[in-house]
């Protein structure tokens, strides 16, 4: 690692697996530090890779490939996890539905779920497999002393892609939807339960050591819905997993959850909650069951300015949490356009 790092050298030295020992329950003097998308189009060495390949999917399906994108930002800046690199659309994209990243458009899948049946898509599970390859290779290759994450989207985030067929700006379409029929919107969060069960134990028997659900549109539901459509459906998949991997260790990120951060926390079973940007950590501290580790969280927008802004974002997250096993993370993730050195100096300021 040291020698193909390029003349960096981060100056700590590592506690053993200290993000998996925080994850199960373990404060540590200095919060072990990830960023969500850190594999990603602010490394020079990803955009040349991915130019290659000719796009995401390409180099997202590569398993040498991908597991080459996994290990860069460790090889850069050491970063205590890794996190495979993969989409929360491949689990859609095995359930039948047609995947393309277009450039400078967001992810499309086709048929859209808001006029097509579920029942009418031929399954296609053998898509997942360059995945669980990836896993093995990274988990050969990774140092010691570095924690491997795999992940996965939740039920209700990966349901909006799936029904639009795209992003979209509030979900309208999927809540309206979930309350127009909310029997076949349910067949739709229980295909996506089932698979998501399956791929996250597979990633975990490949070699994963921790799994982080993504929920990045928990943020728009009403609360009754929230229950329904993230809670829930997050459970079941926690609940899965757990029988079919005894001991594995799971995050949830319920981005935007806000004054439902509480409960997702305390009825889901997830291990540890990622916070976004918008929670205050001190609130998130006096709210949060004693002793459950939390991750996050910076906000990208003061990693991406730099200097002062930079320096008190990440003060006031590492002060709020001295008495809880923390994670240092972004409170989503790191946006393109970051200057390496923002994130030299986060680093260097976390491990103090
Ligand atoms: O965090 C990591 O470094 C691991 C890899 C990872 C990617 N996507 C790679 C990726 C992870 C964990 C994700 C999760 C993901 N994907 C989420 C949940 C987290 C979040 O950001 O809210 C969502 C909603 C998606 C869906 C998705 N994938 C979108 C909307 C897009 C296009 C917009 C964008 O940011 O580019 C993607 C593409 C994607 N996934 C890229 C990467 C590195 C960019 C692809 C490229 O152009 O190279």
């Amino acid at each position: 690692l040291e020698s193909s790092n390029r003349g960096r050298r981060i100056l700590t030295v590592p506690v053993a697996k200290s993000l998996l020992s925080v994850l199960k329950g373990e404060r540590q003097a200095v919060s072990p530090i990830w960023l969500m998308r850190q594999a990603g189009r602010y490394l020079p060495e990803y955009r040349a890779l991915r130019e290659t390949k000719g796009g995401f999917l390409a180099l997202a399906t590569d398993p040498d490939a991908a597991a080459e994108v996994t290990l860069q930002p460790i090889r850069r800046f050491g970063f205590d996890g890794a996190i495979l690199f993969s989409d929360i659309l491949m689990v859609p994209w095995a359930l039948g539905q047609d995947l393309t990243f277009g450039v400078g458009e967001g992810p499309r899948l086709t048929p859209p779920l808001i006029d097509h049946a579920l029942g009418a898509l031929d399954r296609v599970p053998e898509r997942l497999e360059p995945v669980y390859q990836t896993v093995t290779r990274v988990a050969g290759a990774l140092p010691p002393e570095t924690t491997f994450l795999g992940f996965a989207g939740s039920p209700w985030t990966v349901a909006t892609y799936m029904v639009a067929g795209q992003g979209s700006k509030d979900q309208g379409e999927t809540r309206s939807y979930a309350y127009q029929d909310p029997i076949a919107f349910g067949a739709i969060i229980d295909a996506i339960v089932e698979l998501t069960i399956d791929y996250l134990a597979r990633q975990i028997e490949a070699g994963v050591e921790a799994v982080q659900l993504f929920d990045s549109w928990a943020g728009s539901l009403s609360p009754a819905q929230f229950e329904r459509w993230v809670i829930a459906p997050n459970a079941a998949i926690v609940a899965g997993v757990k029988e079919r991997c005894p001991g594995a260790v799971v995050i949830g990120f319920p981005k935007g959850a806000g004054a439902k951060l509480p409960a997702y926390a305390r009825e889901t079973g997830v291990d540890a909650v990622g916070l976004d940007e918008t929670v205050d950590p001190r609130w998130a501290n006096d709210v949060l069951p004693t002793g459950m580790p939390v991750q996050g969280n910076l906000d990208p927008l003061a990693l991406l300015a730099g200097g002062q802004a930079l320096d008190e974002g990440i003060d006031r997250v590492l002060a709020a949490f001295v008495d809880r096993p923390h994670v240092f993370n972004l409170g989503h993730g790191i946006g393109q356009h970051t200057p390496i050195a923002h994130v030299e100096a986060l680093i260097a300021r976390v491990r103090g």
